[in-house]
């Protein structure tokens, strides 16, 4: 699932890539710094996935047990919600 979410990141990346150089062919400077933020976040999320694919390489199964016991320390040290 993590490969397909990484995949599919990557393309929308290049789609929006390939907007913005339309945009920017059209003389469009708006539309094409929208489409250069999605760029920018999709490369996030691509790097986010690459980033967990290669955790649970290196650390199998129980990564997903090591990031659950990370959340709970983190909702134990949080400030109080007001
Ligand atoms: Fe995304």
């Amino acid at each position: 699932m993590l490969e397909i979410a990484r995949n599919m990141e990557e393309q929308s990346a290049k789609d929006y890539n390939k907007w913005a150089n339309e945009c920017s062919a059209n003389s469009d400077s708006i539309s094409k710094q929208l489409f250069e933020g999605l760029v920018a976040d999709e490369e996030r999320h691509y790097a986010q996935y690459d980033a967990e694919l290669d955790n649970i390489a290196r650390f199998g199964a129980n990564y997903l047990a090591l990031q659950s016991i990370e959340r709970s320390k983190a909702a134990s040290t949080a400030p109080p919600v007001k």
